[in-house]
């Protein structure tokens, strides 16, 4: 880290001695101010639930400007990585720092799809859920059972262990997402088939059967690339920082990605496309276009717990530059669909302008996120809509193993605890259960 020649002076009202605290400079955006030993210099914490000001880690990984609505992958626009790169070789970026030259490309390539079965005992495994399990829930389980499977990959401190398990991971999550969506619709499983690109081969074990072949077309396979590209990293969002504390204890990766999987789950983080889709179709229901007015004022309302899904995020303050690009593919999704007047299409599109004109949204700096649009790529490919976070945590993994092998092999790395401003009662004692 690069020491700031400017250092940060901590003083007390109460005259207690006053503390200077040392800055470092990232290569871009804010500085940090580096608090580490306030604690043993004064006795006291800082406070900050949700994170609001604290840079739990230092990262080399993933850059975002929220304000410019900027966002680099080890440097590079994301936007030139959507056109001009396909998602293995995102991966690779993100795993190891550096695009792949053409040899490496095939290589990686090679690997991930040599790795794309999984142990035949999955399938009984996944026999246990309920057929009306959610995906997620199936996720959850699976990606954390395959630390049961795979043995010679859990020790967190083997750097071997912690490559061949990335591998597996990149390789599998496809395999076990198409599973899950075939066991919930009663059809039996797809075998992956390693003359596919990654996203043609998910495709095709989603929406093949035993009865007729499917051949990926491909726009749509173009499309479901690149929902893996925008999706594959986002710096310390809630999920990658569950995978990094939950890692930093020295837990097998498998069982760190399951509960980056978890914590993916909620509306608030990548189960926001799934409500935002949902929250479109509501809207349809009511009247449609006619009753966006309608809608807003209910967003509005505090008292309503109504929230505009896909709309607003903790970093971008500006739009975000993945729904940018969601946005372009939804159309040209959509066209190759023939499905241009596409009412739910259509119901965003009139959504987004008004919310974008409309007060309440401008002054809170609340613009489309990555979920507006996604759901709609998604349902005209013909995912239903409850494996959406399934398919966001498939194109997440990557990005969780890459941060969580940066944590692993920084020297300084501590297990993660944070500390707390205590409001409960002092010590007291237990009376006997007659007297309480
Ligand atoms: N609809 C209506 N109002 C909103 C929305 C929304 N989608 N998002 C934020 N606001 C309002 C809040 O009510 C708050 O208003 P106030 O200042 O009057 O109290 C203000 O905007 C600031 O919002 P916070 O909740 O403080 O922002 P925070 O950074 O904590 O939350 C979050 C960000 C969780 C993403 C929020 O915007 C949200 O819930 N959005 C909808 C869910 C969603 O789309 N999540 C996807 C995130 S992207 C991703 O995970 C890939």
């Amino acid at each position: 880290m690069t020491p700031s020649d400017v250092k940060a002076t901590l003083s007390f009202s109460d005259g207690s001695p006053s503390m200077d605290l040392p800055i470092f400079k990232g290569s871009v955006g804010p500085d940090v101010i580096d608090i580490r030993k306030l604690y043993g210099q004064t006795g006291k914490f800082t406070y900050d639930p949700g994170f609001l000001s604290t840079a739990s880690c230092n990262s080399k990984i993933t850059y975002i400007d929220g304000d410019k609505g900027e966002l680099l992958y080890r440097g590079y626009p994301i936007e030139q990585l959507a056109t001009k790169c396909d998602y293995l070789e995102t991966c690779y970026l993100l795993l190891k720092g550096e695009l792949p030259n053409a040899d490496q490309r095939v290589e990686f390539t090679k690997r991930v799809t040599n790795h794309t079965m999984v142990n035949e005992q999955m399938q009984f495994f996944l026999r246990g859920f309920r057929r009306d399990a959610h995906p997620m829930a199936i996720m959850t389980g699976l990606v954390g059972g395959m630390s049961a499977f795979y043995h010679d990959s859990t020790d967190i401190n083997n750097p071997e262990h912690r490559e061949i398990c990335a591998i597996r991971l990149i390789a599998k999550m496809p395999t076990l997402v198409a599973m899950a969506y075939k066991y919930s619709v009663g059809q039996p499983y797809i075998y992956p088939k390693n003359d596919l690109s990654y996203a043609g081969n998910f495709m095709r074990m989603m929406f093949a059967t035993p009865c007729e072949d499917y051949v990926p077309n491909d726009v749509l396979v173009r499309a479901m690339d690149r929902i893996f590209i925008l999706h594959a990293d986002h710096e310390q969002n809630a999920s990658t920082s569950t995978v990094r504390l939950c890692g930093s204890s020295g837990t097998n990766p498998f069982a760190a990605i399951a509960a980056g999987v978890a914590c993916l789950w909620g509306p608030a983080h990548g189960g926001a496309n799934e409500a935002a889709l949902n929250m479109l179709e509501d809207v349809q229901r009511m009247g449609g276009v006619e009753k966006i007015g309608e809608f807003i004022k209910q967003v509005k309302d505090k008292n309503s717990n109504v929230k505009l899904m896909g709309f607003g995020h903790r970093v971008y303050k500006n739009y975000d530059p993945r729904a940018k690009l969601m946005r372009e593919t939804c159309h040209e999704v959509l066209s190759a669909m023939g499905m241009n007047n596409d009412p739910i299409l259509k119901l965003a599109m009139a959504l987004e302008k008004i919310a974008l004109e409309d007060d309440y949204f401008v002054s809170r700096k609340l613009y489309p996120n990555v979920d507006f649009y996604s759901g709609i790529v998604q349902r005209a490919i013909g995912i239903p809509v409850s494996l959406f976070t399934a398919i966001f945590a498939l194109a997440r993994t990557v990005g969780w193993i890459a941060q969580l092998n940066e944590m692993i092999s920084d020297p300084e790395y501590k297990i993660g605890r944070p500390r707390q401003l205590f409001n409960g009662s002092p010590t007291r004692d237990v009376k006997p259960v007659g007297e309480r």
